[in-house]
């Protein structure tokens, strides 16, 4: 683990909360009481607009990762180093071992933003690069290619996360995901991901935290919305699509 949690400082509080991000319930709660991480793989689910890529963009920004998306920052302009407003007043608690990290010499300093907007591009333009991965990704479909940079790309024990990296996978794809966040939790790497993916979420042994309307809570698997809603359509869609199309 490397960090155990984000926090606004006091110092650093808005005065109101009437302006985003922190109109947003489950910032408002980050700013109130904070976010912890207790295990070494962590996902935020919630409905589209509950805040998961608000949260985690700052939470990568804390950890000085790229938020383009991508590996730990290089060195200062090599980077996209422009912070989101959140990211502006977050502020991470770190491990002994993630301050090391962080204090550390670049090289040494490993993780990954998997930003949902920009992971296409990444898939398309850094194949090759060094300190990327080598395998070329256009001669793959979208998901071998996203495949293949996870596999490439979170091998060591760092500070992974991840915006809603299921959306080029299929339901077997996922899987290999679930096992891969699985084996780098393990390994000593510790994994923040948001995620629409009751598969993704399933991970043995992840924390999950449903963010929404109420703010934060902690919820077991099989206790998820998502969880629910997927079970029930699943079981009857008709029951869900009559109200949509009216037959
Ligand atoms: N730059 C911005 N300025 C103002 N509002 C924003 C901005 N970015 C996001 N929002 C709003 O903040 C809320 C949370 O957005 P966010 O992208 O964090 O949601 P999300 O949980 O990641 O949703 P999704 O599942 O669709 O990715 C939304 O209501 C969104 O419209
Ligand atoms: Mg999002």
């Amino acid at each position: 683990m490397f960090v155990s949690r984000a926090y606004v400082p006091d110092g650093l509080r808005p005065p109101h909360f009437r302006q985003w991000p922190y109109t947003v319930p489950a910032v408002a709660e980050v700013v109130e009481r904070g976010i912890e991480f207790t295990h070494p793989v962590t996902f935020l689910v919630g409905d589209n607009g509950s805040g998961k890529s608000t949260l985690v963009e700052a939470i990568a920004e804390g950890f000085t990762l790229d938020a383009r998306g991508g590996r730990a920052a290089r060195k200062a302009g090599a980077a996209d180093t422009t912070r989101t407003p959140l990211g502006e007043v977050l502020r991470l608690e770190t491990t002994a071992q993630g301050a090391r990290m962080l204090a550390g010499p670049r090289l040494k300093k490993k993780g990954f933003f998997l930003r949902a907007e920009t992971a296409f591009s990444m898939t398309e333009n850094l194949g090759g690069v060094p300190g990327y991965w080598q395998e070329n990704t256009a001669e793959m479909s979208h998901g071998e290619g996203f495949l293949a940079v996870f596999r490439s790309m979170f091998r060591e024990p760092g500070f992974y996360v991840m915006d809603e990296p299921e959306s080029a996978l299929s339901f077997t794809a996922c899987l290999h995901l679930v096992a891969l966040m699985h084996e780098l939790g393990e390994r000593g790497a510790q994994v923040v991901c948001a995620t629409h993916s009751p598969i993704l979420a399933s991970t043995p042994g992840a924390d999950i935290i449903e963010v929404g309307e109420h703010g934060m809570r902690r919820a077991k698997w099989s206790q998820l919305q998502l969880v629910d809603h997927w079970r029930r359509y699943l079981d009857n869609p008709t029951a869900y699509l009559r109200h949509l199309t009216g037959s």
